[in-house]
Order: structure tokens, then C-alpha cells, then sequence
């Protein structure tokens, strides 16, 4: 069997357009990368269900792959000066990011621990002049020179040269700065492939943090990125989009160690038993997308697509200026949702969503989920906002201000994780069974999982 064959070429059961049909109608010329239709086919075998339970697992994680990859520690607007620093935890290791310089390559990344008695060197962001410890006061340069020893005369053993910081790799793609503790891993450029086209259009490092929200869930973290990775659930999870977007006909693509998910919005879900009106598919979306939504009807011989497009293209001029004419329909539109291994989650278009998940510092069976809103801006770059952190018992809701609708969508995700970890320990079944073609994110993140941490490896 192959991908061509596996692919309902025609939308769901031949109900609705493709992706690439809508494209043909769009009232603009779309990117060439719109027209890429590359999915990726790894099978129909199961996934075993250990590797989100055992503790055995998480441990292998720790040596094989978040010792080794390449992983988005933190966005670069953090760390706008020299001496702004930014902590980043992954499973039991942190490290400490600073800016030392200003300009492309001007930012490090130490293990955040103090080399005399291993206090954590810094707790949390913020700018200083030099990296002092604040238990009994060794202080290193921000280059990681060794500065000052308290009480030097009593270390004869401590050699400068010998006590800089240890370094771990760094490289910034979008504006996101990204952390690699091997020091003999490919450079970051080789591991993103040909990331770089998808954005042209729309630069992430020509946005700011409007929104940083985290919370807490008690699922491993696999679980909780991998509801997120498909628009197959939005049927039964978000039945209230359903007028107005096509879940089932979206497109799955798969780029190296980048996959893409594309929903058409303004159209209905082949699932829905009922035919809605142009204002009934945008009614269904309108929230979504725009922070303070206007009233929005659609104009005579206008569709809900063409109507959601205009409106984004007018809120997005006084931004982006002339960049918003160029942009289709479709970019204005539809969500595009890129997955780069093994964790970051940046939307495309004007979605401005970016997520996030990891272990919950060393526990396999919670996690964190961080949402960011990337909003473009016009003059100066406004200060990027603090992270707001939720507990696992705190609703999204509580973030509303912040999510706006989105708060609501994210607790009706939620709903279903921490039953799905119950279900998988309760399961008497060895594996999930992935749909081929619409979980295929899902499928390349495993296929990749399996290459990082070959089983018996
Ligand atoms: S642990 Fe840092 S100075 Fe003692
Ligand atoms: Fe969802």
C-alpha cells in the first residue's frame, strides 16, 4: 500500500472539497508551499501504550532524546539585552540562557547549577550584570568566566580557567532560541530542513509574546500533545465548529522532522448532517480568530470564507501594511499547524498560536502545556508578557482574559486527558491504533520516537 492509495483524495466520503480544491478558489495567488501535498505514510501497526505509562521510558527520554535534540528552550524577544536571562527545565535538568552579546549569536546557554555546591544559579528570568550565586556568592561573568570566589584563599583547588560555566549548544530559529545539550549534534539549520519557506510569508521573529499561558495536566506528555496534533477530534470534542470547518478534509503532511496539518475554516465538517448557511459557518468560527469579534454578516453572493478573509485582511492592515494585500484567502483563513519534533507546535498564517509540552519537571505521568500567542506589531516591540502558570486544577477558564475563546476550546481538550491516562493503564491492550492518514502526525512523531529510542536500545 502506499501514501497515494491511502489518501481520501476527495475529501471524506467524497463529501466536501480538498484542501487543494479551496485553494483553486481563492481569490489570490497562495504559496507555493500551500500547494505542497506530501503525507506521510508509516503504516497501520500500534503504537505500544508502555511508552506513555513507564517509568522506564521516561528514563530512556532523559538519555536519548532530551539530552540530544534540539528543543525550544525559550523566545528570543526574552532575552532583548545584554544580561537578560531566561531559565529553561526539561525533566531534571535546567539550564541558564543569557544574552552576552548583542546580535545574531550573542546568546548562551549553561547548565544552571553552581559549580561549589550546586545551587541552581538563577531561579527565574530577569537582567543582571554578572551570574553570582545567591548561597555563599561564587560569581561568573556573563561569558561564563569564573569572576569572584568568597574566601578564595580557603580554594586552592579552584583553577579559573578550569571553572567556567559549561556550555551547551544554541542556535534561534523564528525568534525562538533552541537549547541542545549534545554538544555533537547536527546544527540546528540541518535539523529544521526546509522549515524556513513555510514562513516566509508570515515571519515568526516579526512577532512579539502578546499572551504566555502554562498549566499544569496529569497526563505524561505525549498523551496531551498528541490530542492537539489532529482535527479528528474536533467532531466529537468541539461540535460547535462544526459548521465551519472541514476536520475530515483536512491535509497531513510530513517534511523531515517537521509535520503539518491543514483545516479549512468557513467550510463544513463532512460530519455534519445538516447543510449550513454562509452566516452559519462563519457564525461557528468567528470567535475563534479575532480578539474582540465585530458582529460579522456575510454580504450577498459572499461565502463565510471570503467574509472571515476580508475581515482578517482589514484588521491585519494597519499592522502589516501592504503585506496583508498579498496575503490569500486561504493563509487568512485556514489553520496550519506544524509539529517540529519533538514538542514545538508553531501555527502558521496569522493563527499567532504557538504550544509547547514537556515532562512536568521529572514526572512521566504530568506534564506541561504552554501556549503562546505571537502577535505581529507595528514601531517598537512591545515587552513580551510574562508566563501566566495554571495549576492542574485551575481551569483554563481562569485565563480567559488571556485565551479569549480559545479558554474554552482548551478545556474541552482537556476534559478528555487525564481519562485518557486513567484508560491507558486500565487498557488490555497492548497498542493505540492511529488512524493512517489523519493521526499521521501522530504516526511520524512515533516513527521518529522510534528512531531517537530504537526499542531494546
Ligand atoms: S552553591 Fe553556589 S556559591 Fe555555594
Ligand atoms: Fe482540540
Amino acid at each position: 500500500m502506499t501514501a497515494e492509495s491511502t489518501r481520501p483524495r476527495t475529501g471524506f466520503l467524497g463529501k466536501g472539497p480538498t484542501y487543494q480544491d479551496l485553494l483553486d478558489q481563492d481569490s489570490k495567488p497562495v504559496p507555493a508551499s500551500l500547494r505542497r501535498d506530501e503525507p506521510g505514510y508509516y503504516g497501520s501497526d500500534d503504537v505500544p501504550v508502555e511508552r506513555y505509562l513507564s517509568r522506564e521510558w521516561h528514563e530512556r527520554e532523559k538519555v536519548g532524546l532530551w539530552s540530544r535534540v534540539w528543543q525550544f528552550a525559550c523566545r528570543e524577544e526574552v532575552l532583548a539585552e545584554v544580561g537578560d536571562t531566561a531559565v529553561y527545565d526539561i525533566v531534571d535538568k535546567s539550564y541558564l540562557l543569557v544574552r552576552t552579546e548583542p546580535g545574531a549569536g550573542g546568546i548562551k546557554a549553561y547548565v544552571n547549577a553552581c559549580l561549589h555546591r550546586g545551587r541552581a544559579l538563577r531561579d527565574g528570568p530577569g537582567r543582571v550584570d554578572e551570574l553570582l550565586c545567591s548561597f555563599h556568592g561564587f560569581c561568573w561573568s556573563l561569558s561564563g568566566k569564573l569572576k569572584r570566589v568568597p574566601s578564595a584563599w580557603d580554594f586552592p583547588q579552584v583553577k579559573p580557567d578550569e571553572f567556567r560555566l559549561p556550555e551547551v549548544r544554541v542556535g534561534t530559529w523564528g525568534g525562538f532560541v533552541f537549547l541542545n545539550p549534545d554538544r555533537d549534534c547536527e546544527p540546528l539549520e540541518a535539523f529544521l530542513g526546509d522549515l524556513d519557506p513555510f514562513f516566509e510569508r508570515w515571519p515568526l521573529e516579526q512577532r512579539y509574546t502578546r499572551v504566555h499561558v502554562s498549566k499544569v495536566i496529569r497526563t505524561n506528555w505525549k498523551v496531551a500533545q498528541e490530542a492537539f496534533m489532529e482535527s479528528f477530534h474536533v467532531i466529537t470534542t468541539h461540535p460547535q465548529l462544526l459548521p465551519g470547518f472541514g476536520d475530515a478534509n483536512s491535509q497531513y503532511d510530513v517534511f523531515g522532522n517537521v509535520s503539518r496539518a491543514i483545516s479549512p475554516r468557513g467550510v463544513p465538517s463532512p460530519y455534519l448532517p445538516w447543510d449550513p448557511t454562509e452566516q452559519e459557518r462563519l457564525n461557528s468560527q468567528i470567535d475563534q480568530r479575532l480578539d474582540d469579534p465585530p458582529m460579522l454578516e456575510v454580504p450577498d453572493g459572499r461565502t463565510a470564507r471570503q467574509t472571515l478573509a476580508e475581515a482578517a485582511r482589514t484588521s491585519l492592515r494597519p499592522v502589516i501594511g501592504e503585506g496583508a494585500e498579498q496575503l490569500s484567502d486561504a493563509e487568512l483563513v485556514d489553520s496550519y499547524y506544524f509539529t517540529v519534533f519533538p514538542n514545538m507546535h508553531p501555527w502558521g498564517g496569522y493563527n499567532q498560536i504557538t504550544y509547547r509540552w514537556r515532562p512536568n519537571g521529572d514526572d512521566h505521568e504530568s506534564c506541561l502545556m504552554e501556549v503562546f500567542l505571537l502577535s505581529p506589531f507595528k514601531g517598537e516591540r512591545p515587552a513580551p508578557s510574562p508566563e501566566l502558570r495554571l495549576g492542574p486544577d485551575e481551569p483554563w477558564r481562569s485565563a480567559v482574559e488571556q485565551l479569549g475563546s480559545l479558554a474554552r476550546v482548551f478545556d474541552q481538550d482537556e476534559f478528555n486527558l487525564e481519562a485518557v491516562q486513567k484508560g491507558l493503564k486500565a487498557m488490555s491492550k497492548p497498542g493505540l491504533s492511529f488512524g493512517v492518514y489523519q493521526e499521521s502526525k501522530i504516526r511520524h512523531f512515533h516513527a521518529l520516537y522510534d528512531a531517537w529510542l530504537p526499542p531494546g536500545g
